[in-house]
């Protein structure tokens, strides 16, 4: 009886060990992971670089004008329509955005609006 207590508990506390570990390590890879993989899940074949080249357009040139606007603060379908929008105001300002710039843009914010 008291052995089997005993084994109960040990098996507790390495059961509580390796579940506590798991959880700080999945909580990691999460960050980056669902960002990527929510940008996966709407654009087929989305890469890491292409997300990170998204991201550093929107930061240069979309912050050309007035401050960074929180990505999350529009829906995925405003950003749809505010980016070709903006592209074309700052073309006309001179301070050009390609249509590949656009396009990667536009994939960084609905991919994290959509979260
Ligand atoms: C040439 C200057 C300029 C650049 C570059 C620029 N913006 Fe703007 N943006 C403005 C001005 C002016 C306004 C306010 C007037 C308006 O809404 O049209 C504005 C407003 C906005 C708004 C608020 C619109 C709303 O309806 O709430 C968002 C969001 C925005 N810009 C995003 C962007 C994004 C994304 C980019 C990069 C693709 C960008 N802007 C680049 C000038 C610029």
């Amino acid at each position: 009886m008291k052995k089997t207590i005993i084994i109960v508990s040990i098996i507790a506390v390495l059961f509580g060990c390796a579940t506590s570990k798991d959880t700080s390590s999945t909580t990691e890879t999460k960050v980056i992971l669902s960002d990527l993989a929510m940008g996966q899940k709407l654009y087929p074949g989305y890469t890491q670089a292409k997300f990170d080249d998204g991201k550093n357009l929107y930061n240069s040139k979309c912050a050309a004008c007035h401050s960074i606007i929180t990505p999350s603060s529009k829906s995925p379908n405003e950003w749809k329509s505010i980016v070709p929008s903006m592209s074309a105001l700052s073309n006309k300002n001179g301070k050009a955005i390609s249509t590949d710039e656009e396009l990667l843009i536009t994939k960084y914010l609905v991919t994290l609006s959509s979260k």
